[in-house]
Order: C-alpha cells, then structure tokens, then sequence
C-alpha cells in the first residue's frame, strides 16, 4: 500500500457498528469503516443511485438499518450486503458500493489508501 492517511483505531469500531470519516484529501465523500463477524471494512459513502454518489447517513454515524444486518442509505431506503457493498433491496437494486482500501496496523490503527476512489455509476 502507498501513502495512507490514519482513521482511527481499531477498537473504535465495534462489532456492528459503522462510522464515517473525512472527506479524505479532496474526496468528495466520507469513507465508512463497518465491522461485521470481527472484519472491518471500508466502503465510500457514495449510494449508487444516482451518479453523483449521495451521502447514504441520515445522520452522523447513520450507516446501518435498525436491525443492523446492512448499510442504508435513507434517501430511498436501499439495503446493502456490509461483506460485499451489494444492493439487495431499493432502487440500485444489483448495483455496488465502491469499496475503500484500509489497512490495520500491528499496533490496532486503521489506515485508508490515498488517493480515496471514487467510481460513478457509468464507471460500474
Ligand atoms: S440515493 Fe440512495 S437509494 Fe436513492
């Protein structure tokens, strides 16, 4: 991995919990750090709907549904697998979140990959 930018530390984000971070470096959305089954993962807080890529959260923070089992996003409701970014409920239905590069260091701290990438929709 190339140059990195720190998020936080890994114990930050708990099991089921989901939070975001930045805008990194001149992107134009938030990264969301998710952990699920003890895996943290990075998506871009980008909803494929529409091609602009819309800020999924309803609030700070508010990545997941209410029974926590997806990532929402609240304009229109759509249900996005955490392990894989694929929406499986709402109007993107098939379509994909675009998945962040982090990394977690011996020391328990949570790195993103600059430069953040971002993918429109016609790019999927
Ligand atoms: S903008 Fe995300 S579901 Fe419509």
């Amino acid at each position: 991995m190339g140059e990195t930018r720190y998020l936080c530390r890994a114990l930050d984000i708990g099991e089921g919990e989901a939070k975001g971070f930045g805008p990194i470096d001149g992107a134009r959305r938030k990264v969301i750090l998710v952990r699920r089954g003890g895996v943290l993962r990075g998506w871009l807080d980008a909803c494929p709907h529409y091609s602009t890529g819309t800020p999924m959260a309803w609030k700070t923070d508010g990545y997941l549904n209410g029974e926590r089992t997806h990532l929402t996003c609240h304009s229109h409701g759509a249900l996005f697998e955490i392990e894989t970014g694929e929406c499986v409920l709402g109007p993107c239905l098939g379509q994909r979140l675009t998945a962040v590069a982090i990394s977690v260091s011996e020391e328990g701290d949570v790195f993103v990959a600059l430069p953040v990438e971002e993918k429109s929709k016609s790019d999927n």
